[in-house]
């Protein structure tokens, strides 16, 4: 099977499972549900359920469990770029080329459907296809992975950093908790879905996604210089207009454009110890660096 096949498949198999867990239109309160299915489906590069699915390659994770744990993890994800989008934050009109939550419907809607989003992931999480000691030790990945100590912390510290000049070390960390930790726990959750990797896996695990977590936030700052909205689906330009301390405001283009390389790199030695196992986690790690949206 080649990449795009693949790719193809996971991607399919995602969209029915974010169907399925999702509330139904028909369930009431319609509105709300009719939001957070707007803001779900039929957009994004659904990059977390890639990596979860890659990894769950390694520990021969069921297709079925994969899919609740990519479902829960794309939900939180939406979650976290609603209320990104809102005016008390980075105050975007587009999203994924449509129009964002807030301005399709009206803030206190999209404040629940984060809310909303955030809780429905659990539940996707606890559902049977996944095994009592399964779902506890995925919900505790996801939710460390998304809260003070990893993706909201993260935010916090974006939204206390604007007008300001951060360190290197300062940004790295706030890209490791804003965007690194989701993508963390998505390799996380990946391979625990399948047997109980031992720490060696998870180590090597933990260096690539660390590799990849880093690299897409770099990748994202890039864009935002370089490439139009229609291209991105969502408005070119902001985090200099902002304020926003970025790996290009801070170190510049060319070297941010280096550095993407080098933990592409970086991502592919940490997966050396699996051989040909790993050709999906490094497929992706490709990915998110040469992007252009
Ligand atoms: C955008 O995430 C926000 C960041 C964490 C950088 P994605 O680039 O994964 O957005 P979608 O899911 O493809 O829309
Ligand atoms: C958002 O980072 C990260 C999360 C949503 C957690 P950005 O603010 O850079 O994301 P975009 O560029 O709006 O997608
Ligand atoms: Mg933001
Ligand atoms: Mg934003
Ligand atoms: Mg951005």
């Amino acid at each position: 099977m080649t990449f795009e096949q693949w790719m193809r498949s996971v991607l399919d198999r995602v969209e029915s499972a974010l169907e399925q867990y999702l509330p139904a239109t028909s369930t009431e309160p319609a509105k709300l549900h009719e939001a957070m299915r707007y803001a779900v489906l039929g957009g994004g590069k659904r990059v977390r359920p890639l990596l979860c699915h890659a990894a769950g390659e390694l520990t021969d994770a069921k297709a079925g469990s994969l899919e609740a744990a990519s479902a829960a993890l794309e939900m939180i994800h939406v979650y976290s770029l609603v209320h990104d989008d809102m005016p008390c934050m980075d105050d975007d009109e587009l999203r994924r080329g449509k129009p964002t939550v807030h301005v399709k419907y009206d803030e206190a809607t999209a404040l629940l459907v984060g809310d909303a989003l955030q809780s429905q992931a659990f539940v996707a999480l606890t559902s049977d296809v996944l095994a009592p000691a399964q779902q506890a030790a995925l919900v505790r990945e996801l939710a460390l992975a998304s809260g003070s100590v990893g993706m909201a912390g993260g935010q916090a510290i974006d939204l206390a950093s604007v007008g300001q000049t951060l360190t290197r070390p300062q940004l790295e960390t706030m890209h490791r908790l804003k965007t690194g930790a989701l993508l963390r726990a998505a390799v996380r959750m990946g391979a625990l879905t399948g047997g109980t990797p031992d720490a060696n896996t998870l180590q090597a695990l933990d260096a690539y996604s660390a590799a990849v977590g880093l690299a897409f936030q770099v990748v994202d700052d890039i864009l935002d210089v370089t490439t139009d909205s229609a291209t991105l689906g969502k408005t070119a330009g902001k985090d200099a207009k902002d304020g926003k301390p970025t790996y290009v405001s801070i170190i510049g283009l060319d070297a941010s454009r280096a550095l993407a390389a080098q933990l592409r790199s970086d991502a592919h030695d940490a997966l050396a110890p699996f051989g040909a196992r790993a050709q999906r986690l490094a497929e992706l790690a490709d990915l998110v660096v040469n992007r252009v949206s």
